[in-house]
């Protein structure tokens, strides 16, 4: 080294310690960009298209010469033959429940209230610790299948503890979206324990951070007697006075009872006053009544199709509220984690279900009811509408910088020219090459980029193998009698591959 490059690398060594550090920017060019417009309000496509993203946020999308100057601080990725998208949204998860993974493959909803839900033996069995590494790992899973947004309706909301360690995974993981805490009553964790600890954090400065907001989640909307209707009101008036960012609610409703429909939220005065959005988990049996409320009123429901064909809440009206419908995954220790999937099922479900009209008519169908375009923007910018946000869930200029940058090149992709066809028909999780979410990379060629992922799996697995152990020990539960919405149990026929004799 001569003496000039000694002092040219002492010079650049002191500027960077003497200079205040320059935002970090990522180029990602050529590449395909399924971009939005709000001149048109409607997705429009970038052939050899550059995003440029500076800190937190999209600043310019083009083709052709990049805007002068660039930023100093840049990171190019060439995007060339990759298709550039926003990141999905998912409007419904219990992140807690990852260490359950493939205990519910064959389970049923009531089943799963007494194994698998928030008053199962899990309150007594999962640690704080059990928690927080469920929420974490579940929501690297999730990254990693490009989902930047999650709303968590956080049911293990056991102790203060239990509480806090759920918030820090969540905080953690670099994921955005919204920490709905369950209000609820358990036999270690009183109601009146359970708010205590929804105002502290509430009112802890610390607790949460620019990307994770709080959020009110109760079940209990449809009860009556006793202090069903106080408790109604107090929920309502706690997410008031801490103005939190989203209130929901599980609407199973048909044999499943507990409906907590938006007419039954309107009858408290609640629909229509606040300016929280709602969103109804599920609302299979959503009325009439019901669906016209959500439209004056612009709330949304989360339909998470897998979860509703897996437990059996059927979808006999949902499709025809899709203009005030997310998506959502439930359930991931079940299925599926990516709300690409979801779209995929839901879109042929819907299909199936529209054609069926037809064709029982004895007719032929004379068209295609559902195009892939209305499914990704169910995956995407509905989900950021039932947020009531409009800088997530589109690539816009100045929308947050929350992307997924997808091989156009992969065995399962090459060929296509339309870019939402070939995402919503095509790829798979392992086309995803890179995911950022608030500017930041969460998961780059292909990898998660997260410090210390493998002891963190460890750790993981050491929770799972102590929590499976209990669970395999664990009688079932036999279904019959009443349930408490008052309906009997009956068998379903079940199938069998295997010709002979019985069940294999
Ligand atoms: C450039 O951005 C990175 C973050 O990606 C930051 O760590 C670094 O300090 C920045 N460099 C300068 C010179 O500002
Ligand atoms: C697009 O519209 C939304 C909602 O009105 C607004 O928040 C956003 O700033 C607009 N973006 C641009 C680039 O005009
Ligand atoms: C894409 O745009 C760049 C920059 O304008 C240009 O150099 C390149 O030739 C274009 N590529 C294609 C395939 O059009
Ligand atoms: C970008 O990638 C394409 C495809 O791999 C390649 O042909 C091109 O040379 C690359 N451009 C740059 C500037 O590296
Ligand atoms: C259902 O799944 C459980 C757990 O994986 C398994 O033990 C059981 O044998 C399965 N039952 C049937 C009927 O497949
Ligand atoms: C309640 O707490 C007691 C004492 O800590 C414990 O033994 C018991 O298992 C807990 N019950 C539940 C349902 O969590
Ligand atoms: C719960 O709190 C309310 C109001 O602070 C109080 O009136 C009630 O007695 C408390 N209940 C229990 C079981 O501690
Ligand atoms: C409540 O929060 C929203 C955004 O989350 C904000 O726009 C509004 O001003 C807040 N209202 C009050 C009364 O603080
Ligand atoms: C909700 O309130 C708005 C204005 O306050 C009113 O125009 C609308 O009719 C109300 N809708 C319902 C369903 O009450
Ligand atoms: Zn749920």
């Amino acid at each position: 080294m001569s003496l000039f490059n000694h002092i040219s690398a002492l010079c650049s060594l002191l500027l960077a310690f003497n200079s205040v550090a320059v935002q970090a920017a990522t180029l990602f060019t050529g590449g395909t960009v399924v971009s939005w417009s709000n001149a048109t309000n409607s997705l429009e496509i970038i052939r050899n298209g550059s995003v440029l993203v500076e800190g937190s946020t999209i600043t310019a999308i083009y083709t052709g010469a990049p805007p002068n100057p660039l930023p100093s601080n840049l990171t190019v990725v060439n995007s060339t033959n990759d298709i550039i998208s926003t990141g999905f949204i998912d409007t419904h998860r219990h992140s807690w429940q990852t260490a359950f993974k493939t205990l519910g493959s064959n389970t049923t909803l009531l089943e799963y209230f007494s194994r698998y839900g928030s008053g199962s033996p899990a309150q007594s069995v999962f640690t704080p610790e059990d928690v927080y590494l469920g929420q974490l790992l579940g929501y690297y899973e999730a990254l990693n299948a490009g989902v930047t947004t999650i709303v968590d309706y956080a049911h293990s909301m056991w102790s203060t503890e239990h509480a806090y360690a759920a918030v820090r995974g969540m905080t953690e993981s670099g994921v955005r979206g919204v920490f709905a805490y369950q209000l609820a009553d358990y036999r270690n964790f009183t109601w009146n324990a359970s708010v205590g600890t929804f105002r502290r954090l509430a009112d802890d400065e610390n607790a949460f951070n620019l990307r994770v907001d709080l959020g009110v989640a109760y079940d209990g909307y449809s009860r009556t007697g006793g202090d069903a209707e106080k408790r109604s009101s107090d929920v309502l008036n706690l997410a008031r006075q801490h103005n939190v960012s989203l209130l929901t609610t599980h609407a199973n409703g048909g044999v499943y009872g507990s409906p907590n429909s938006p007419e039954e939220i309107h009858r408290l005065g609640f629909l229509n006053q606040s300016q929280i959005p709602w969103i109804f988990a599920h609302a299979s049996y959503i009325s009439i009544q019901s669906q016209q409320l959500l439209r004056q009123t612009n709330h949304y429901i989360s339909i998470t199709p897998e979860s509703e064909m897996h437990y059996g809440h059927d979808h006999p009206t949902s499709h025809l509220i899709q203009d005030q419908a997310s998506l959502g995954v439930d359930t991931h220790f079940t299925f599926s984690t990516d709300i690409l999937t979801q779209a995929r099922i839901w879109l042929q479900h819907v299909r199936q279900t529209l054609y069926r009209d037809v064709v029982q008519r004895q007719k032929l169908p004379a068209n295609n009811p559902m195009s892939v375009t209305q499914a990704f923007l169910l995956a995407t910018r509905n989900g950021a509408l039932a947020l009531h946000r409009t800088d997530i869930g589109i690539l816009a200029p100045a929308a947050k910088a929350d992307l997924i940058i997808w091989n156009g090149r992969s065995p399962s992709m090459l060929g296509w020219s339309d870019p939402i066809a070939a995402i919503m028909l095509h790829a798979s999780i392992s086309d995803i090459k890179h995911v950022m979410v608030d500017g930041v990379f969460k998961k780059r060629d292909g990898r998660l980029v997260v410090e210390g992922y493998e002891e963190l799996q460890d750790r993981f697995l050491e929770s799972v193998k102590r929590i499976q152990r209990v669970w395999g020990d664990m009688s079932r539960p036999v279904l019959q009698g009443i349930s408490a919405a008052g309906v009997g149990f009956d068998r379903t026929v079940e199938v069998d591959v295997v010709r002979g004799e019985g069940m294999g």
